[in-house]
């Protein structure tokens, strides 16, 4: 048994909807698993602005997922910026909503919701008049300016569906998804900064669109004024169309099950796909969930760094946070500029409360030393959260012992991009913590671990993650492609949701995530396909064939390791690898970096010509005597060529 640590006093609760112990969480987790219908009406009725309240809870289920999307609230209506923005106006129009720090430490913005309120109302007036309206695709490529947010919020207010795409993605990433939506329009910028480098957005999108398709309207933000290409009648500067734009805007009132936004993800096969999700059950799930498991006061800051490209942005920058009334911090920069002090530079002078990061940040800036961290105040932090990726145990420590003084509760919260929101995680003031255990699940949310077999594993074990009943945030689908998201997610144990992770249950229930057991790579907390990158790097003349795996690497938590089998007559050279290199950023993003190669004679297959991964990926985990039962490989030859070949960082 791990050693735990009991909540520490700074951490006592203090909200009123504090789910204050242990006790009060059971009897919360109970009432949930013996009436979510009741649970869920009371929490969305109590914390969200509905037009139409609604009347239902739970419709469908995962049995019979293949004849639909289930539902939550479906006889409900509203608009999900009302909760987020609207009704905050009489008692906290002039709280600060988004406390935004810009790439140099002195560049500052505080937004009341007054005023966000009018941005987004100008934003949504400017989106309808470039013609975009109700069900409408919007693609949104930007850096962490508050403009992001306004974005996504005036699409919500019209009705319009955004899908906001990473700013580290390629021409070729951002096309094919406004091709799979079928995107009206595009917002950006005209460059993102980050560590004083500039990240040319809107020349990527102006490349995205070269090609044509179906994107007729870009509306541009103006961030540093760099140069940039521009197409009339086309691009349209925010400055110019959104400023001028009438500051009030009567929401479109929407049904509870209407999509709010598509989020692309990488799974094991194929291309990205459009996760889903929908306005009243995500808004009511996040809602609870940014309040419960922070403990979240009215007077909080609360300061998470992610970037808005992925879920946890979305969900704990955005929508959760300003459902719940909160400072939402929005930060522009990376952890290590101007120095590595910087996040708790930031912690000292805005007196954070709140602090929700992922493990590789923490690692990386582990390895920089305790002087960074400790020349700066952060006695107002009371909660520090991490997300994204299994968190090791020296990690957690540094984490809780330096950053937090033995004085914060960790969070370590498991989640996902079709969870949309927390799901096994410690409660702040109720959970006491193990380094490296993500501890007990959601009210709502029950786990249940299986074995490849299909039997349900009771008690302390290992297993496969599978959650046994429909929560309101979860994904609803896949973007034009549902029986993609049946297949995916529902075909391997019948009525459970599988989640692709491994997970250890102990003797207290807590729960330890192993990491994913398909082929999605987690590099940095980013999702990758191993799939996608296979197919990026064999679209290479020289290149025949090629396996990608995941490595265990000590910052970015998984490494990417492809073999590489070269066609007949090409000969493998720094060349091979620049162009490889150079393939992967153009097709994919400048975060999508293969870590090693490794140039091999075939790749392991059986007598079949099934590619057996299982040795791929032992001999990049460094493991090659683990390799099992290899009596079906076609060549054998091939497998030794490869253990004594294998690469390490
Ligand atoms: C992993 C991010 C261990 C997991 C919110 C999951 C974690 C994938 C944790 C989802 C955690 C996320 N401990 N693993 N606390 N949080 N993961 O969709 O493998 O980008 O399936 O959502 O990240 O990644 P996604």
């Amino acid at each position: 048994m791990s050693e735990i640590y009991t909540v520490p006093s700074r951490v006592t609760a203090g909200s009123p909807n504090a789910i204050t112990d242990l006790d009060a969480y059971r009897e919360h987790w109970a009432k949930a698993q013996r009436d979510p219908d009741g649970f869920w009406l009371r929490e969305t009725r109590s914390r969200i602005a509905w037009r139409t309240p609604p009347t239902q809870g739970l419709e469908g289920n995962y049995h019979d997922i293949a004849e639909g999307p289930i539902r939550w609230y479906a006889d409900g209506t509203l608009n999900v910026t009302e909760s987020c923005l609207d009704r905050h106006l009489s008692d906290r129009g002039d709280k600060v909503a988004i406390l935004w720090e810009g790439d140099e430490p002195s560049d500052i913005q505080r937004i009341t919701y007054r005023e966000l309120h009018a941005k987004v109302c100008q934003a949504s007036n400017a989106l309808k008049a470039m013609g975009v309206g109700r069900g409408d695709r919007v693609i949104i490529y930007m850096g962490m300016v508050p403009e992001a947010a306004v974005a996504m919020l005036a699409c919500a207010r019209i009705g319009a569906i955004h899908s906001v795409v990473f700013g580290g993605f390629s021409a070729e990433a951002v096309r094919d998804r406004c091709i799979d939506c079928d995107a009206k329009a595009i917002i950006t910028q005209d460059e993102g900064l980050r560590g004083s480098k500039t990240i040319p957005l809107k020349a990527t999108v102006d490349a995205a669109l070269e090609s044509g398709g179906p994107v007729k309207q870009v509306l541009v933000f103006k961030r540093t004024g760099g140069e940039v290409g521009w197409t009339e009648g086309r691009d349209h500067w925010w400055h110019e169309v959104v400023d001028s734009a009438s500051t009030s805007c009567e929401a479109e009132i929407l049904g509870a099950e209407d999509p709010l936004f598509i989020l692309y993800t990488s799974g094991s096969t194929g291309k990205p796909k459009g996760v889903v999700h929908t306005c009243g059950g995500y808004i009511t799930y996040t809602s609870y969930t940014h309040e419960t498991v922070f403990d979240l006061r009215e007077d909080d800051v609360y300061a998470c760094v992610a970037d808005v490209g992925w879920i946890t942005g979305h969900s704990y920058i955005v929508y959760g946070p300003l459902a719940n009334g909160a400072t939402t911090l929005m930060f522009e920069s990376i952890p290590t500029y101007p120095d590595a002090g910087r996040y708790w530079d930031m912690v000292a002078r805005h007196k954070i409360n709140i602090f929700y990061t992922a493990p590789t940040a923490i690692r990386a800036l582990a390895a920089q030393g305790d002087d960074h961290v400790k020349k700066h105040d952060r006695s107002s932090l009371r909660v520090l959260g991490t997300v994204g990726e299994p968190i090791n145990p020296a990690a957690w420590e540094w984490y809780y012992n330096v950053v937090g003084e033995g004085e914060c509760n960790i969070v370590d919260t498991w989640w996902q991009t079709e969870t949309g929101g927390i799901a096994i995680t410690p409660i702040a003031p109720a959970t006491p913590t193990a380094p490296g255990s993500a501890t007990l699940p959601m009210p709502g949310i029950m786990p249940q671990l299986m074995t490849p077999e299909g039997r349900v594993i009771i008690g302390p074990g290992e297993g496969l993650l599978c959650l046994a009943h429909p929560w309101p945030g979860q994904a609803r689908t896949v973007w034009g492609d549902h029986p993609r998201f049946v297949k995916t997610y529902f075909e391997h144990f019948p009525g459970l949701y599988f989640t692709g992770d491994g997970c250890k249950r102990d003797e207290l229930g807590y729960h330890w995530i192993t990491g994913r057991v398909d082929d999605v790579i987690n590099v940095s907390g980013h999702r990758m396909g191993t799939a996608e990158f296979e197919s990026v790097l064999v679209s290479q003349g020289a290149v025949a064939e090629a396996g990608v795996v995941g490595f265990p690497h000590p910052i970015k938590g998984q490494g990417v390791y492809a073999y590489i089998v070269l066609e007949p007559g090409q000969t493998w050279s720094d060349d091979v690898v620049a162009a490889l290199n150079q393939a992967c950023r153009e097709q994919i993003g400048a975060h999508a970096k293969v870590d090693l190669y490794q140039h091999v004679p075939g790749l392991p297959k059986t007598r079949s010509g099934k590619v057996m991964r299982r040795i791929l990926r032992k001999v990049a985990e460094g493991e090659p005597e683990a390799l099992g039962d290899v009596s079906t490989l076609a060549d054998p030859s091939v497998v030794e060529a490869i253990i004594a070949g294998a690469k390490s960082v």
